[in-house]
């Protein structure tokens, strides 16, 4: 059975919602060529505990040994910060953060430029956010899951772009990983009609070249097979009576907090 949240449990996803953005928010200025991707955990995880009096969810998560993911160019997601990674001008890397708070999660992540970043890249990356945007902005009582999806799905490949399958989003709350899974490709009306009170991120995979992705042997990190470029951007939100609430909305997003 999906969750529905009474007005308490909005509440507190409000509440850690507005920390994975401000997370976000933070971590801005550090993003430059030459930092470690190991020094922008520390200083998510620093800010998360010692600022926001949160816990970094994914510390821990099944193994997971950082306090949030980094991933680089061709990390389609799940990239594990380290010492060795050096960002250098031209990289793109997505930031992922999951603050957990009075037992409610929040996750979000963004794709930031590093220095100066290629035509293709910054297509890549505004598209993945317009994909994300498309979504969020099919979310009403009575919408299905599949709409959403298919809206992804159709924008994306209009742009000549391909969707990961093989990562969707999720419900979340007291659960990280909650039913359902949201598609980000699919068919109008196809998957469960959406109530109010559910909560659940969109986080689109989008990359340059085909859809296929691999493994690496750590275990957590997921690469394009053809090492081509690849985007995500991610917001966990909340169905309401009139349509949809963004949780995590960060100053720097382009659409509204409510429609
Ligand atoms: N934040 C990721 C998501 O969007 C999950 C990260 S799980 C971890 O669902 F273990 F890799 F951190
Ligand atoms: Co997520
Ligand atoms: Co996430």
């Amino acid at each position: 059975m999906i969750n529905i949240n009474t007005p308490e449990e909005i509440d507190k996803m409000r509440a850690v919602g507005r920390l994975a953005a401000e997370q976000l928010e933070m971590i801005e200025e550090h993003i430059k060529p030459g930092v470690t991707t190991a020094e922008l955990d520390r200083i998510c995880h620093e800010f998360t505990v010692e600022h926001q009096q949160a816990v970094p969810a994914p510390l821990n998560y099944k193994g997971f040994p950082k306090s949030i993911c980094t991933s680089v160019n061709h990390v389609v997601c799940h990239g594990i910060p380290s010492d060795d990674k050096q960002l250098k001008s031209g990289d793109i890397v997505n930031i992922d953060v999951t603050p957990k708070k009075d037992g409610f999660h929040g996750d979000s992540s963004k794709t930031f430029l590093v220095g100066d970043a290629s035509v293709l890249a910054k297509r890549l990356v505004i598209v993945t956010q317009e994909c994300l945007y498309r979504a969020i902005r099919c979310v009403r009582p009575g919408a299905h899951l599949g709409d959403l999806g298919h809206a992804i799905q159709t924008f994306a490949e209009k742009e000549r772009f391909s969707v990961v399958r093989e990562y969707c989003g999720h419900g979340i709350g007291r659960i990280f990983h909650d039913e359902p899974q949201v598609m980000h490709y699919g068919r109008p009306g196809s998957g469960i009609e959406l109530q109010p009170g559910m909560t659940f991120t969109i986080e689109p995979m989008i990359n340059a070249g085909k859809a296929a992705v691999k493994l690496l042997r750590d275990e957590w990190t997921v690469v394009t097979k053809d090492h081509k470029l690849t985007a995500q951007w991610e917001h966990t939100i909340l169905v309401t009576d009139a349509g949809y609430e963004i949780l995590t909305l960060r100053s720097d997003d382009t659409i509204d907090r409510c429609g």
